[in-house]
């Protein structure tokens, strides 16, 4: 398939890399700092980055909630406007950048509810530059053009994208996960995995560069996630994961392939419904989509099954079975749960997300087939 790619984030990686912020933000311009509940004073962050822009006019912006709330981000704009700030910069995990993405995007959005952004997709043509220190390898954020914003009183949880929301750098520092809890370690892992298999686990679209780049994210995430968790020191191992997840959802392997995307949208409806972790709704998720779409997925299912876990003997079918089965015992090997029941969800719950997803002025799924009915028979088999 034709495509067209810019990617223009550019990324600083490795041990050190904050000491540079101060280069890469225009000596003029006034910074606001936009993190979470408190973890980047916990673990020196905040005072490197402190410390790197000890000349510059920076303002403080901190609790934004993971799956950031829009109330918050309006008052983010607010304090925006009133003190004239020309830069955001993102410390944290996927929640401060999507954050930071929305904000800088409502903040010069000139008429009309922000909301709208999310609600209807109306187009983001201009944002507020911004840039950001990663402090948790998981949604890609940080090289894409993405963010998904929550509103609690309506129980949505929303997508926007737009290339005005790229960040202008990000800052990975590999250090700066050793003290994420292994609830946050593991939950990258199986984000970044299950954003691969989104764009992987289609249909053949002779595409053998994309489908190998995909295996080997894979294959990285299967072999360094069990070592991270065992070391969570280890820098090799935190560098590897940290750039693997980046990896899996900057936009480059998806390039001229089909997407599915279907485990997450299920996913953010689980999320908006119970308050789970974004990837613990996937791994709850995606074995029933694979399960429910082996048909249509039988021919990456056998790549798959062959390429990332070495399954060549047996049927066709035992060999999908096998597939699906290492994919939910990897998810479980990193400490995820995998089935709704562990999270004190009744069968319900099916009907519940079954009955939100039918609202979609869409199907999901790469051939878009999957309605109400093929959600509920994914969810009826993860209770
Ligand atoms: O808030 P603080 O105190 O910083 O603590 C955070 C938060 O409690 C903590 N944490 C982050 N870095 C840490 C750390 N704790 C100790 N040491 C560190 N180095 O971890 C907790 C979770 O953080 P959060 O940012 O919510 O996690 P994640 O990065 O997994 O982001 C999840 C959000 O991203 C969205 C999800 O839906 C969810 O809202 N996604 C964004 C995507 C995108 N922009 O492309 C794609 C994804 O599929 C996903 O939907
Ligand atoms: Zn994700």
């Amino acid at each position: 398939m034709n495509f067209d790619y810019c990617n223009p984030v550019r990324i600083l990686f490795g041990k050190g890399e904050i000491a540079k912020l101060s280069e890469l933000i225009g000596k003029s311009l006034k910074v606001m700092m936009v993190y979470g509940g408190g973890s980047i004073k916990k673990n020196g962050v905040y005072d490197q980055v402190v410390k790197a822009l000890s000349e510059r006019d920076v303002i403080e912006f901190s609790g934004i909630e993971p799956n950031p709330q829009y109330a918050t981000c309006m008052k983010a704009v607010e304090v925006i406007k009133k003190g004239k700030i020309d830069f955001l910069l993102a410390v944290g995990g996927g929640s401060v950048l999507d954050a930071a993405k929305f904000v800088a995007a409502a903040t010069l959005r000139k008429d009309g509810d922000p909301w709208d952004i999310l609600l209807k997709q109306a187009p983001v043509k201009e944002a507020l530059p911004l840039g950001d220190v990663l402090t948790l390898p998981a949604t890609g954020s940080e090289m894409n053009a993405g963010a998904v914003i929550s509103r609690a009183e309506f129980r949505q949880k929303l997508f926007f994208g737009s290339p005005a929301v790229y960040p202008k750098f990000s800052i990975l520092d590999p250090e700066t996960t050793y003290t994420l809890p292994p609830r946050q370690t593991t939950n990258g892992i199986v984000d970044a995995y299950i954003h691969v298999v989104e764009q992987y686990l289609t249909f053949p679209a002779n595409a053998p560069l994309q489908d190998r780049l995909c295996e080997s994210i894979l294959l990285t995430l299967i072999e360094e996630g069990p070592r991270v968790l065992k070391d969570p020191n280890n820098y090799d191992a935190r560098a590897n994961i940290m750039w693997a997840a980046t990896c899996a959802l900057n936009g480059f392997i998806s390039l001229g392939v089909p997407q599915d995307w279907a485990s997450h949208l299920i996913g953010h409806e689980i999320t908006a419904e119970y308050g789970l972790d974004h990837a613990q709704t996937l791994a709850v998720v995606l074995p029933g989509t694979m399960q429910v779409q082996r048909d249509k997925k039988k021919a990456k299912l056998l790549q798959y099954a062959e390429r990332v876990f070495g399954l060549t003997g047996g049927s066709e079918d035992e060999r999908i079975d096998a597939a699906i089965a290492r994919t939910e015992e990897f998810f479980r090997s990193v400490g995820q749960k995998t089935k709704l029941s562990e999270y004190d969800i009744g069968p319900e719950a099916c009907d519940v997300i079954a009955k939100r997803i039918g609202k979609f002025p869409f199907k999901l799924g790469e051939h878009q087939d999957i309605d109400d009915d093929k959600v509920r028979e994914i969810l009826k088999l993860r209770v």
